[in-house]
């Protein structure tokens, strides 16, 4: 935990280094020495270029844990283009002083080689709720995600495993995967970070140029208009969807989908309930953005 020192002029805070393991081997050595200790462990899958979206998931992990193991690593079997993972931002020293500042004990920070070694040839395929919506733009996506979620989970054993439901279909995806395995680990599913105007917080935001940006608001706006439409009682798949696509085609986005969907089986649904849930998907120029509401 970090210590914070008032002066009048500044505020600065004194941070305990992070421990950084980087090999699946380090990581289940330090777990266990913990375990003994009798200590509970929280993990914070993600691929680094960290921002107040996935701090906000490491304070859902201190809450529930006695020790938070944060994970960084770019994984490239998640990248139907490569020409996405070359682009992905890395940016390792400034990830380590946000979880220092954030007080993370432990950081899994494993290499490619390390993941994955030379003889790799295991691919988690979770079917059903891999099929649809970021399955269909991106096919191969959710088995890499699949694939190093399991392998993370299972060097780490955690009690709980903490996920942003900015990524939906992500978090279906690990849920039906740790059911369906047996795992012993509790999937927690954090609330969407979002900016001032309501678009929400990504690592793809910085690759926005500045009139995407601002149009990018209308993703938020088009979610939030369906949720004020069904609090009214309007529970036509239609007419929400076709409230959320108006107010996105004023902006120059090319939308790839707006659905709406059983939380759980991620399938269309008939008729609108509460904790049904409006997906979206939308292209900016060459920056795809994913947004969605679980409808209250
Ligand atoms: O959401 C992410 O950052 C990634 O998909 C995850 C879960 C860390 C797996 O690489």
């Amino acid at each position: 935990m970090f210590k914070v020192a008032i002066s009048p002029t500044k505020i600065t805070r004194s941070t305990k280094p992070v421990r950084i393991l980087h090999s699946p081997q380090e990581l289940s050595g330090a777990v266990a020495q913990l375990r003994v200790l009798g200590q509970t462990i929280a993990m914070v899958p993600t691929m680094g270029a960290l921002h107040a979206g996935h701090l906000s998931l490491c304070t859902v992990a201190k809450q529930r844990a006695d020790i938070v193991v944060a994970t960084i690593f770019v994984n490239p079997l998640q990248f139907n283009n490569p020409e996405d993972f070359a682009k992905y931002p890395l940016q390792m020293d400034r990830d380590i002083q946000m979880l220092e500042s954030e007080g993370i004990d432990l950081l899994y920070a494993p290499t490619v080689e390390a993941m994955y070694g030379q003889a790799f040839s295991t691919n988690v395929h979770v079917e059903g709720v891999t099929d649809v919506l970021e399955g269909q733009s991106r096919p191969g996506h959710f088995s890499g995600v699949a694939t190093v979620v399991t392998k993370l989970l299972c060097a780490g054993r955690p009690d709980i495993a903490v996920f942003g439901q900015q990524d939906f279909q992500q978090c279906a995806v690990i849920n039906r995967l740790v059911s369906d395995l047996d795992m012993p680990i509790e999937i927690v599913i954090a609330p969407t970070v979002r900016e001032s105007d309501g678009l929400a917080m990504s690592s793809r935001n910085i690759r926005l140029s500045p009139p995407a940006r601002t149009e990018s608001v209308c993703i938020f706006e088009g979610l939030q208009a369906a949720q004020h439409l069904f609090s009214q009682g309007e529970t036509n798949p239609i007419t929400l969807i076709g409230t959320v696509e108006k107010i996105i085609q004023r902006s120059s986005a090319k939308i790839d989908y707006v659905k709406l969907v059983d939380a759980e089986t991620l399938q269309d649904v008939a008729t609108a309930n509460g904790g049904s849930v409006i997906v979206v998907a939308v292209v900016f120029d060459d920056v795809r953005l994913i947004d969605n509401l679980v409808l209250a």
